[in-house]
């Protein structure tokens, strides 16, 4: 069981029937050592008394922006001691609020105010789950790396059954203390991932693209956001969930890739502390664009390409000093010899500091991967390193730490 000692989690209620479910949230946060602080919204009190939450937690319940007892701005000081803010339940209309960054409420204010993780239970009627306007509100937090914890499919409390119900209390304080008692060896640094393919665009209904999947850079995003990262994924076109606490980008083609990197990263790139380029990005797209539908002549065709600038190459060659830590990767075939060469030709070509050579019929789509990590600083490579995207992405996020010991933040 991962302890939350040292942790503040602001326990944020609002108004459902299964607000008391929060009195158990705060009694399992109290138990693996965690400081409670509880805020409630003026619903949520006509559904659980201020005085069972704060009796278990022995702290004040926050319910009012404007409580004179407390010096300063209350929304203030709660989001500046804060390890986490939890929000259980969440009902559908406070997931509106937060996605329009309403801030008529203290929790509305806290919402906006907190640099710490949040996650949300939702807990409503599986019609309004369902709804169009909620499903809206949850794609628009979830791009801004809000962890939704739940619903899950059962009985809610209308007697009714479906998508809604709130996860289990033992569920939330799980997932939290995962997040959180993860050592944060990334704290204060922002890694910025490129994941997915690219997609060039000949007409308005044929591209070029790749099999990329996506899985390899959304699992780095996922696990740099675990150890304390700041994290923003800027995504190709994938079918894919945005890892908790990750912030998403998406674009299309190479060049909008390259200009999003380049706008987060900034003419002297001090925007992110890392770029990990783990997008498959075309090497050529169509010479021109087609604004009608390109009609069929003859029995063959050719097609006119020009060439992707290389978004990583690019970086590389402008940066002065060690920070950003650039990762490329490469996807070869070959003997471990030939893969691990080509990969070092990598390092060389794009001035980056570390190329992750995949060997490519293992690495396409499925869910595990063979690689190796070729360095700048030295000669032999280290791997090969086999498991799933998953543990493979831990193994490149420490090696990442690793590589931030020795560079200074900007
Ligand atoms: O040269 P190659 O395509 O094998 O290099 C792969 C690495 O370079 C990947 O990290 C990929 O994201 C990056 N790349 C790039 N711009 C391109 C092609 C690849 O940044 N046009």
């Amino acid at each position: 069981m991962k302890r939350l000692d040292g942790k503040t989690i602001i326990l944020a209620v609002t108004g459902s029937i299964a607000a008391y479910k929060a009195v158990e949230v705060a009694r399992l946060f109290l138990k693996r050592g965690a400081r409670v602080r509880p805020v409630m919204t003026a619903s949520a009190r006509k559904f659980l008394g201020p005085t069972t939450l704060s009796g278990i937690t022995g702290e004040p319940v926050h319910a009012d922006m404007w409580d004179s007892s407390i010096e300063g701005e209350l929304h203030v000081t709660l989001a500046r001691g804060a390890d986490a803010l939890v929000v259980v339940p969440a009902t559908a209309d406070r997931l509106a609020v937060f996605a329009q960054g309403r801030a008529e409420d203290l929790l509305g204010a806290l919402a906006l105010c907190v640099s710490c993780p949040v996650f949300v239970a939702p807990a409503m009627h599986p019609r309004m789950w369902a709804h169009a306007a909620t499903q809206a509100s949850v794609a628009l937090l979830r791009s801004r790396g809000v962890a939704f914890l739940g619903p899950i499919h059962g009985q809610v409390a209308s007697g009714d059954e479906g998508v809604g119900r709130m996860i289990d209390p033992e569920a939330v304080v799980e997932a939290v203390a995962e997040m959180l008692g993860s050592s944060q060896e990334l704290a204060g640094r922002h890694v910025l991932v490129s994941a997915g393919p690219t997609v060039e665009d000949l007409d308005p209904v044929r591209f070029l693209t790749n099999r990329s999947s996506g899985k390899m850079g959304f699992a780095i995003a996922a696990q740099a956001a675990r150890k304390g990262a700041r994290v923003t994924l800027v995504a190709g076109p994938v079918n894919r969930a945005t890892p908790a606490n990750v912030e998403r980008v998406n674009v299309r083609s190479a060049l909008e890739l390259q200009t999003e990197l380049e706008r987060i990263l900034g003419p002297e790139l001090r925007g992110a502390d890392a770029l990990i380029m783990a997008a498959a990005v075309a090497d050529y797209r169509p010479a021109s664009f087609s604004d009608t539908k390109i009609k069929k002549q003859g029995e063959g065709a050719s097609l006119a390409l020009v060439r992707n600038p290389d978004i990583l190459a690019a970086i590389g060659a402008r940066r002065t000093g060690p920070s950003p830590v650039l990762v490329g990767f490469a996807l070869e075939t070959g003997d471990e010899a030939a893969v691990t060469a080509y990969a070092r030709g990598k390092v060389d070509a794009k001035k980056c500091d570390v190329i992750v050579a995949n060997e490519a019929s293992r690495a396409l789509e499925g869910d595990s991967n063979t690689m190796y990590l070729v360095f700048a600083s030295r000669d032999d490579a280290v791997g090969p390193i086999s498991g799933s995207k998953d543990e493979v992405a831990a193994v490149i996020v420490s090696e990442l730490a690793k590589l931030f010991e020795r560079t200074p933040r900007p």
